[in-house]
């Protein structure tokens, strides 16, 4: 009796352990766009190219008029560095200096969730009302800085 109560309470701890830093991953990885559209998603490329200039341009608006800034914060990482947690609800804002996520998103589908948002998420669409598509790119551009080791030095 004794033993089983404590084998459920075990297993339950090493649930709540393994499962969120397990599940986190793999919520984060999963495919925002949906399944009949993301072959098409994936061929569309930024026609803007990475530059000193349009990233210091995609920076600006990161900060400026689209406030990503407000949920992704200065450092990139969500609510890792200078956004207190608890200020959002439902899933994290994507932390952008994760290498593994900036390696499985191709950059049609980033260019989706800023026309689509993500559903059931803080993340709404910024296409057109906020953005136009090119500036959309231009955005882009500074997001993926985030993943190369220079960006300490843009920030
Ligand atoms: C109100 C808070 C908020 C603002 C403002 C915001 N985001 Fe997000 N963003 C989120 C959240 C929350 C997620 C995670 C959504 C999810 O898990 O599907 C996210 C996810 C993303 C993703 C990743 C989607 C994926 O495929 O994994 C990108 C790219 C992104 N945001 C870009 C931006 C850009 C660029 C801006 C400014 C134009 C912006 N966000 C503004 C909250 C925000």
């Amino acid at each position: 009796m004794r033993s089983s109560f404590l084998n459920a309470l075990l297993m339950t701890v090493i649930g709540s352990l393994a499962g969120p830093a397990l599940g986190a991953d793999e919520a984060v990885l999963r495919p925002r766009v949906p399944v009949d559209q993301i072959e098409q998603v994936r061929t569309w490329t930024n026609p803007i190219p990475a530059t000193d200039d349009t990233i210091e341009r995609g920076k600006k608006l990161f900060h400026g008029k689209a406030f990503c800034v407000t949920c992704h914060g200065k450092d990139g990482k969500g609510f890792g560095g200078d956004i207190e947690p608890g200020t959002l609800k439902g899933p994290l804002p994507r932390n952008f200096t994760d290498k593994e996520w900036q390696a499985a998103r191709t950059d049609g589908e980033l260019f989706w969730i800023l026309k689509n948002g993500s559903k059931g998420t803080a993340m709404a669409p910024f296409i057109p009302l906020i953005l136009t598509e090119e500036e959309a790119w231009q955005v882009l551009r500074y997001v993926r800085s985030f993943a190369t080791d220079e960006q300490g030095a843009r920030r």
